[in-house]
């Protein structure tokens, strides 16, 4: 099995893979969702934990899942009925490989709302540029999210876009598009720290919010969303990694593959938070003031610098573009799944799914304005699909593929799939059969307050 190829065809290099992998990673969760949460958390204590979390969860796990995919080669509900089969495990566990599905479908129907939001600035930077008044750039974003007609178009837009991708295959555009966009959107972030650095002494009050840990200030509830987040901005516990590990050819090393796009990942993360945080407090802005933070502040800086028109229209282009690399690997699992099963062409198959996930992000827009107050346990429906993904569904499917690949699966396999020297073997080892399953475990019982 291990040499056979998917039917979905394969990544034509592994530098190809790194570059799709890094395009799911990478996305609206580094750049709108990281600050934000950040923000709401306190800063340092809970940046200290997602890091933690990163390293002795995300890292192991990421590995275990690609390494699924590519033995498995199909979509992840398959790969885990031939992976249980080959193990001699229950049938049940293609259960995970569903709720993968369901979380994918989830998650992208708000995914795609907020990306409506990048959107809309694209226009909002070329057609009117940007105010440097923090009042002025509040009350446009205000406006925007009051207007579900405008919210739902723009989404709608994203969704198109995400299906018109994912309806080529794996391998058109998207590897072409990645190559070009992940290096431009590092130099502008980094221009955008360095404009952060020109506010003086906001820039130190910005690092020192990031860096400088204050335990007190961290609930479990906010130990539990560093972590979930982890899940989040790697792309982990849903059968994303899987599927695209699934089309990548063996000889390849994984862990290594794995290492340098979890890197990459917490770069973009951490650069992003420091050119935003010394906006907010030079701005007297708010840094709990929720999922429009990035758009509240950013818009401030190119309002103020020079070529900031230019850089504006820039920046949200290439936001526009991380998102779409990542909401692709959100439908994929589903996608393989209705052609492998169904006996969908992939043109079908993307319509039906796009369809589906865009009817589910209108009742998302309208959970910004006219159902703001329609909430359940406390949260609006974003909130609630926010919450139910990023900090349970994949924190648990990301525990069960821990579980799977360290005691399921014959070691044999393993080993040869990930063909890495013993010591690091034994590492990894150690790692996904205690470490990660523990960890996520401990944190449910201290939400829970078990612990
Ligand atoms: N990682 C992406 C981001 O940070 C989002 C994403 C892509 C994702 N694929 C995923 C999240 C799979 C969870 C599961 O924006």
């Amino acid at each position: 099995m291990a040499n056979t190829k998917s039917i979905h065809g394969e990544w034509s290099s592994r530098f190809a893979y790194i570059l799709a992998t890094t395009g799911s990673a990478v996305g609206l969760g580094n750049i709108w969702k990281f600050p934000y949460i950040t923000g709401e958390n306190g800063g340092g204590a809970f940046v200290l934990v997602y890091l933690g979390c990163v390293l002795a969860i995300g890292i192991p796990i990421m590995i275990a899942e690609t390494m699924m995919g590519r033995r498995g080669r199909q979509s992840p509900i398959n790969t885990l009925s031939t992976l249980s089969t080959e193990a001699n495990a229950s049938k049940y566990w293609r259960y995970l490989g569903w709720t993968g599905v369901i979380a994918g479908i989830l998650i992208l129907s708000y995914y795609s709302v907020i990306a409506g939001w990048a959107i809309a600035y694209v226009f909002k930077a070329i057609f009117s540029g940007f105010s440097s008044d923090a009042a002025i750039v509040n009350a446009s974003f205000d406006d925007l999210i009051a207007s579900p007609v405008q919210l739902i178009a723009w989404h709608s837009i994203f969704m198109v876009a995400t299906m018109t991708v994912v309806m080529q295959g794996v391998k058109g555009g998207l590897e072409k598009a990645v190559q070009l966009l992940m290096p431009t959107l590092l130099v502008l972030l980094l221009l955008l720290v360095a404009y952060a650095m020109s506010t003086g002494e906001y820039f130190f009050e910005g690092l020192s919010f990031l860096f400088h840990p204050d335990f007190s200030k961290i609930s479990s509830d906010a130990v539990l969303t560093a972590m979930g987040h982890a899940f989040f901005t790697l792309g982990l516990g849903m059968g994303a990694i899987m599927v695209y590990g699934s089309y990548l050819q063996g000889g390849v090393s994984i862990a290594k593959t794995t290492l340098y796009v979890a890197g990459a990942d917490t770069i973009v993360a951490l650069l992003a938070g420091i050119a935003i945080f010394p906006l907010v407090f030079a701005n007297g802005l708010e840094p709990g003031s929720g999922p429009g933070l990035i758009f509240q502040t950013l818009p401030i800086a190119f309002g103020n610098m020079t070529g900031g028109w230019l850089f504006g229209i820039l920046f949200f282009v290439l936001l526009v573009f991380a998102a779409l690399t990542s909401s692709i690997s959100l439908v994929e699992p589903m996608v393989a799944w209705l052609i492998e099963n169904r006996g969908f062409t992939r043109v079908n198959a993307s319509v039906i799914s796009g369809g589906a996930i865009w009817a589910l992000g209108v009742s998302v827009v309208l959970s910004f304005n006219v159902w703001s107050d329609f909430k359940i346990f406390d949260k609006t429906i974003f909130e609630l699909l926010d919450y139910l993904t990023a900090n349970l569904m994949l924190p648990i499917g990301g525990f069960c593929i821990a579980v799977f690949a360290g005691w399921v699966m014959q070691q044999r396999h393993v080993r040869d799939e990930l063909a890495l020297p013993e010591q690091q073997y034994r590492i990894w080892k150690f790692l996904i059969r205690y470490v990660a399953p523990t960890s996520v475990f401990i944190v449910f019982l201290h939400v829970l307050g078990l612990f």
